[in-house]
């Protein structure tokens, strides 16, 4: 398969400029020979796992609508039509689909949160429907006839099901057929629905954007679990009032200043915000050894050219150079030095470590327990 998204007349730049968080875009054939990086049966498989977060969506006879949570070990009970699998962070247990993720590299990864996968019989879909967050929909096998509207205030949010949230009846903007290797874009909070024609799978890039709320919760819980901000607001240079039951605006400016100060904080914020943004929402393999490997150990494997190094599927990794040089993977953080930054560039990126790269970062101790501690954690291992 191809790993760039074949633009047409668009460009990366263009995309980012015309339709990002703003328009619904579909491109035709996209990714010419694409038919999914998973089929329908592996994904019946990971659907069978207590760990993986899976549901079927259903429409009965009567057209009421019918919500199953996973794990799932009988899909015959849904017959043959009028259903749909949504199988959450499958990029968390399938290297292949976790590879999708390549396509919109154009945008930074800390943006990106996981590949849904939905395997939809006829007339199989979730309902039209809001979601908050930007989406890349790309059609794998099959066909799916799909229907994108604009952002409109007077729909209505409807609950037929208690787990199922949608909305009335939108104009779309885009309607058309998909097939196999068609790329959907779709902005936050546009209705779209998806109709399976046939027996459909969808793969769709979901990206993350932390609400505000979130991250000032976030961030009360970090200031906690580092006993930070415990300080008391101080005000040595108070004038005498003659008001006393008036909250001065000087005051709620000094209580504002006195708050944003821990967020303005160059060292605490930065490294809470990389640790917030690399934490997985589902579950991951993480592959910890039985017992830790020291540094000798980690410097053996490099002499076996029939070994490689690789991320744990689906983990989320990024660098930061604010104020100094960190590499987050998982919620973790690794100070990177000098002579570190380059492996730290590469254990970010998501891609496989060679045992050629490998082998030569390991003539500076630095690297070498840097690549031991990652395999440590199991944020990485050996095949
Ligand atoms: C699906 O693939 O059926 C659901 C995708 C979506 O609309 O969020
Ligand atoms: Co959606």
């Amino acid at each position: 398969m191809t790993n760039e998204i074949n633009w047409g007349d668009l460009t990366p730049e263009l995309f980012l400029k015309e339709y990002w968080q703003k328009k619904p875009l579909l491109i035709k054939n996209a990714l010419p020979g694409f038919q999914g990086s998973i089929d329908a049966n592996e994904l019946a498989g990971l659907a069978m796992e207590q760990e993986i977060e899976s549901r079927i969506i259903s429409k009965q006879p009567d057209n009421k609508w019918q919500v199953s949570h996973g794990p799932f070990d009988d899909f015959e009970q849904f017959g043959e039509q009028n259903w749909t699998l949504l199988v959450q962070a499958v990029n968390n247990w399938s290297r292949e689909t976790d590879q999708l993720i390549s396509l919109v590299n154009f945008i930074p990864r800390w943006r990106v949160d996981d590949v849904m996968v939905s395997f939809s019989t006829p007339n199989g879909g979730v309902g039209a429907h809001l979601d908050q967050y930007d989406v890349f929909i790309i059609q794998g096998e099959g066909k799916r006839r799909w229907q994108v509207g604009l952002p409109d205030s007077s729909l209505e949010t409807l609950l037929p099901h208690p787990d199922l949230k949608q909305v009335s009846d939108f104009t779309p903007v885009i309607d058309e057929v998909t097939e196999a290797g068609d790329l959907l874009y779709i902005p936050p909070n546009h209705p779209h629905k998806g109709v399976a024609l046939e027996n459909a799978l969808n793969f769709s890039i979901g990206f993350q954007a932390p609400s505000s709320q979130d991250l000032w919760s976030a961030f009360a819980d970090k200031l906690i679990d580092n006993n930070r901000g415990e300080f008391r607001f101080a005000d040595k240079n108070r004038q005498v009032t003659a008001e006393p039951e008036i909250l001065s605006n000087d005051d709620v400016k000094s209580l504002t200043d006195f708050m944003l100060n821990e967020v303005n904080d160059s060292t605490f914020f930065p490294l809470f915000i990389g640790q917030y943004l690399t934490q997985s929402h589902h579950t991951l393999e993480l592959l910890i050894p039985m017992e830790p490997f020291t540094n000798e150990q980690v410097k053996g494997f490099t002499e076996d050219n029939s070994i490689e190094f690789l991320p744990v599927s689906g983990i989320k990794s990024l660098i930061s150079h604010t104020p100094s040089s960190n590499l987050f993977i998982n919620g973790d953080v690794f100070q990177l030095e000098e002579e570190t930054l380059e492996l730290g560039k590469i254990l970010a990126s998501s891609q496989p470590l060679t045992m050629e790269q490998a082998k030569s970062f390991m003539g500076c101790l630095k690297n070498n327990q840097l690549l031991t501690t990652v395999l440590n954690k199991g944020y990485w291992y050996i095949d």
